[in-house]
């Protein structure tokens, strides 16, 4: 099973804070989401492979570890492309695909509209992104479309999850680490997350 992250830090729940509030107006949500991906990216990529690399500094020849593979960020639009500058700011060389989703609203169940990634996936450590971990649906189904794509190192970053999400895409893909900002308690009857921070995409991009 692959492993369950939930960060636990003071400046986490400060910007946790700040985008669950209705009070918090676009352009402060935007750049708190972006802030809330910087400080994820840190210890999502903790673990990340690592190989030795002869470099010459002004003074003399040394060994140090450099990045071993590839990083592809892979946003799900709308709202998982809030989080992808925050997180360019630690790895910019990483590539980034993207997959277009939205869930039905009547259904719940997830409609794909885009899918494009690097062809050097397979090879690579991949970053799905999404603020929203709700019935699970969209990410599971996401990540489906990536292994079929060939990737094979595959971690969800997302803010805020339930205990149904997480659940759903453990069961549908044990191999994936989840990393979630915070873990809240359930899904009201229309699978929003609650307490939650509302509809993610409409809060980033004033849609509502
Ligand atoms: C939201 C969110 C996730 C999905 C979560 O996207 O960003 O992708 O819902 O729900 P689930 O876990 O039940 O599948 P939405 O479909 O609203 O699209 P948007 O990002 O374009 O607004
Ligand atoms: N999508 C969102 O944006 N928010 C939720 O709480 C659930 C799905």
């Amino acid at each position: 099973m692959g492993k369950l992250k939930i960060f636990d830090h003071p400046l986490m729940h400060h910007k946790l804070a700040i985008i669950r509030s209705k009070e918090t107006n676009t352009k402060q949500f935007r750049e708190t989401v972006d802030e809330i991906g910087a400080l994820m990216a840190y210890e999502v990529t903790r673990d990340l492979p690592t190989e030795n690399v002869e470099i010459e500094t002004p003074l003399a020849k040394t060994t140090i570890p450099m990045l071993a593979k590839e990083v592809v960020i892979v946003p799900i639009l709308r709202a998982g492309l809030g989080m992808v500058s925050g997180i360019q700011q630690l790895i910019p060389t990483a590539k980034v695909g993207h997959v277009g989703m939205y869930r039905d609203e009547e259904t719940l169940l997830p409609n794909q509209y885009y899918f494009k990634v690097p062809p050097t996936i397979n090879n690579a450590t991949v970053l799905v992104l999404d603020p929203m971990l709700a019935t699970g649906g969209s990410v599971a189904a996401a990540v489906t479309l990536l292994k079929k794509a060939g990737a094979k190192d595959i971690r969800f970053v997302g803010i805020v999850g339930c205990p149904v999400g997480v659940e759903a895409l453990q069961k549908a893909h044990a191999d994936v680490d989840i990393y979630l900002a915070a873990l809240d308690p359930e899904l009201n009857e229309k699978s929003y997350i609650v307490p939650g921070l509302g509809d993610a995409g409409d809060r980033l991009y004033g849609t509502k």
